[in-house]
């Protein structure tokens, strides 16, 4: 945790959920508005088909709602993409950028990622900018180093509390149920909110960061006092409310 700074619990529900799935984002909106659900802020990233309709199921609420990628241009001919303009106007506050799937599955690199984090920005969202080294790169004693080219080169040129969320996501425990130790965490988080200082500024003090990979109710508590981690972003345990909300509620 980072004091002054509101923690975010963001859910990433990557290619899952259709229209019957909007009744878990109402149930997070119900917990979240009758003031059960914590400090944190929550924040719901489902399939971009779907982002219109929970748009309304949260609207007057307290929830969060954000697309999981956007296209760098504002528009044209860029078949079956969507541009962070229509990701606002579908509703949303935020995007994420540069998660690791898209990194491998797309071929996305550090500068796609900032140009789409610029683009978000310029569209009145709120940039998730993902990063994180594979379980190779850890081994290898280069995580640092990985994850700081990561930030240097994938986050908006300038930015602040407002605009930016950083998310340190280990690509191998993503998904795996496995999990960094605490001290690992620590120190990533660590070095990018001193590569936060050196890009923003004093502004890059109150800038979330968070953690992501393997978050579950089990181990939020742990991972998510530490120092500089101000929040989650959960990819599995999002799908269901009662997860979720158990894992917003270690702020409560
Ligand atoms: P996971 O995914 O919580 O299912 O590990 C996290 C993510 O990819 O954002």
């Amino acid at each position: 945790m980072t004091p002054g700074v509101r923690p975010l619990v963001a859910g990433n529900w990557k290619m899952n959920g259709l229209s019957a799935s909007l009744a878990e984002i109402k149930a997070m909106r119900e917990a979240v508005d009758a003031g059960k659900a914590g400090a944190a802020e929550l924040a719901v990233c489902p399939p971009a088909t779907l982002l219109a309709q929970a748009a309304w199921t949260l609207k007057g609420g307290k929830v969060s709602l954000g697309g999981q990628d956007c296209h760098a241009k504002e528009s044209g001919a860029y078949t079956g993409d969507i541009a962070a303009s229509m990701i606002k106007d579908a509703g949303a506050q935020y995007v994420i950028v540069g998660h690791s799937e898209r990194r491998q599955y797309h071929g996305e690199t550090d500068a796609a990622v900032k140009a789409k984090a610029e683009a978000g920005l310029k569209a009145g969202l709120v940039a998730i900018v993902c990063v994180g080294e594979t379980r190779t790169e850890r081994e290898a004693g280069k995580a640092i180093e990985v994850v700081s080219t990561q930030v240097r080169g994938s986050l908006p040129a300038s930015g602040g509390p407002d605009t930016v969320v950083v998310a340190y996501e280990p690509i191998w425990a993503i998904g795996t149920g496995l999990t960094p130790t605490p001290a690992d965490v620590a120190e990533v988080h660590a070095a990018i909110r001193r590569l936060l200082g050196e890009i923003y500024g004093a502004a890059g003090a109150k800038v979330r960061i968070l953690y992501g990979g393997s978050v579950k109710p089990a181990n939020a508590k742990e991972l998510l006092g530490l120092a500089n981690v101000d929040g989650a972003l959960v990819g599995g345990a999002s799908l269901k409310a009662v997860d979720f909300l158990a894992i917003a509620a270690t702020y409560l």
